[in-house]
């Protein structure tokens, strides 16, 4: 008797304890190895899609124009992407190099892109009648990417959902009042079961990024998400997936797996408590996520495939969006520079894939970003601005067998800096000096490619 009762208690308790907290019994190396596709794949697509691209000027728009439910509700109303075909996104994606994609299967609008039992605001519900999420994780897993799902935290549209500072109603008192007995517990087991019914109905998902936290007054934070036992929940479901650190969990062990600088270029790879840590940052062809018909700020091809190699040159991932239209087709400027990455990355994805910062020893050139390939012991010279005939690399002696031009695997020659006053390289006063620097010599016209890349063999 006594056995059993002890035996029972045991039970509860074993049952009772890993609800209050997140598993984490995972090594650093076991985390690493958890993550490591995810380190080398370095380039993602991100997609922003929901109600927000019928008016077409910006996700937030509900939001920054104060839209009641009822004049949104158009929007959904119209929802009527017949042109959507996942196939060609997907191709679209791999084409520019992209191995993994996101997708907003809820922004904070509210709005379902997939078929939940828990509601009906939903694509299912507009005239276009059908789920969004399957058949695209399916086009996308077809070309070979992963999958990934980013989800709202906040929720402009579910009922028990309580007015906050972001929420758009929250200068409108009248409405406030009406709202003043909304249930934020309501509100997170909505959540819950809407996230695990996209980590139950979609095969493996490979990450997870739910976006956002802003605790504090008027905010909502880690107790509004319940945001504990949701990661738990989400690792137990699919104990693979990599998720974002935007759940308010960054003081809780195992409470996030990357950061995610967004909207901007860290200095360096991101560190916490002095140790640098797997990051991914997001950014949008232009200033909107969502699709924006009249936003100009489009940043060019080469602007992008910089900006791709600068944050593989600090150790991070490069997560880049596509807003696509209301009738469900990337638009032609979207696609003109993803077809303009593609073209770079098919010749040079080599220094992207794989890789990551290189180490101290070699100080960066001028006018150059470095990418270092650890396993192939390959370093990558990215040349933003053409040198005339030479360029100069600091602490490179002795340590590279071979050099050749990426873009056509032509000998670039090279020559190590004891002996380069011999050809007048060198001022006079450092014409003697004994340094590790080396010396490529390069082609007058610099290749015809968006950044031309100079790949080191080390020794
Ligand atoms: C922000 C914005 C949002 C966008 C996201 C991408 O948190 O609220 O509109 O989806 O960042 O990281």
């Amino acid at each position: 008797m006594r056995i059993t009762s002890v035996f029972l208690l045991l039970l509860i308790f074993s049952l009772a304890l890993p609800a209050m907290a997140i598993p984490n019994q995972e090594t650093e190396a076991q985390r690493e190895a958890r993550m490591k596709w995810w380190t080398e794949a370095r380039f993602g697509m991100f997609i922003h899609w929901g109600l927000y691209a019928l008016p077409a000027r910006h996700e937030w728009v509900k939001q920054y124009e104060a839209i009641t439910e009822e004049d949104y509700q158009q929007y959904f109303d119209h929802f009527n992407p017949d042109l959507y075909n996942p196939k060609e996104w997907a191709r679209l994606a791999k084409a520019a190099g992209m191995k993994y994609f996101v997708v907003t299967t809820k922004h904070h609008e509210g709005f379902c892109l997939w078929d939940s039992k828990y509601g009906d605001y939903k694509a299912t519900k507009t005239p276009y009648g059908k789920d969004l999420i399957k058949p695209m994780v399916e086009a996308f897993r077809a070309e070979g990417l992963r999958v990934g799902f980013y989800h709202s935290l906040i929720d402009w549209h579910h009922p028990e959902y309580p007015v906050d500072k972001k929420h758009p109603m929250f200068n409108n008192l009248e409405f406030r009042k009406t709202a003043a007995n909304r249930d934020v517990r309501k509100y997170a087991e909505y959540l819950h079961n809407q996230v695990r019914e996209l980590l139950t109905e979609y095969g493996p998902i490979d990450c997870l990024f739910m976006d956002f936290s802003f605790p504090g007054e008027n905010g909502k934070g880690r107790n509004d998400w319940q945001s504990e036992k949701l990661l738990k929940m989400i690792r137990e479901l699919q104990p693979q997936i990599i998720v974002d650190d935007r759940l308010d969990l960054l003081d809780v062990p195992g409470g996030w797996d990357y950061r995610t600088p967004e909207q901007f270029m860290p200095q360096e790879w991101l560190k916490v408590d002095g140790k640098r840590v797997p990051w991914e940052t997001c950014q949008t062809f232009s200033g909107s996520w969502g699709y924006h018909r009249d936003e100009a700020t489009w940043k060019s091809v080469r602007q992008l495939v910089v900006m791709l190699v600068e944050v593989v040159s600090k150790g991070g991932n490069l997560l880049l969006n596509v807003g696509p239209t209301a009738r469900g087709t990337f638009d032609e400027r979207a696609k003109e520079r993803l077809e303009g990455i593609g073209a770079w990355m098919e010749g040079h994805s080599r220094s992207i894939y794989g890789c990551t910062q290189a180490p101290d020893e070699f100080k960066t050139p001028q006018n150059c970003l470095l990418t270092y390939n650890p396993t192939a012991k390959r370093l990558y010279v990215h040349v933003l601005e053409w040198p005339m005939g030479a360029l100069f690399l600091d602490g490179f002696a002795g340590h590279v067998a071979y050099a050749q031009l990426l873009n056509d695997a032509s000998e670039v020659k090279f020559i190590d800096q004891s002996r380069a006053g011999e050809i007048g390289f060198f001022t006079e006063e450092r014409k003697g000096e004994k340094g590790n620097a080396i010396i490529l010599r390069l082609p007058v016209p610099p290749p015809a490619v968006t950044v031309p890349v100079v790949e080191l063999f080390l020794k």
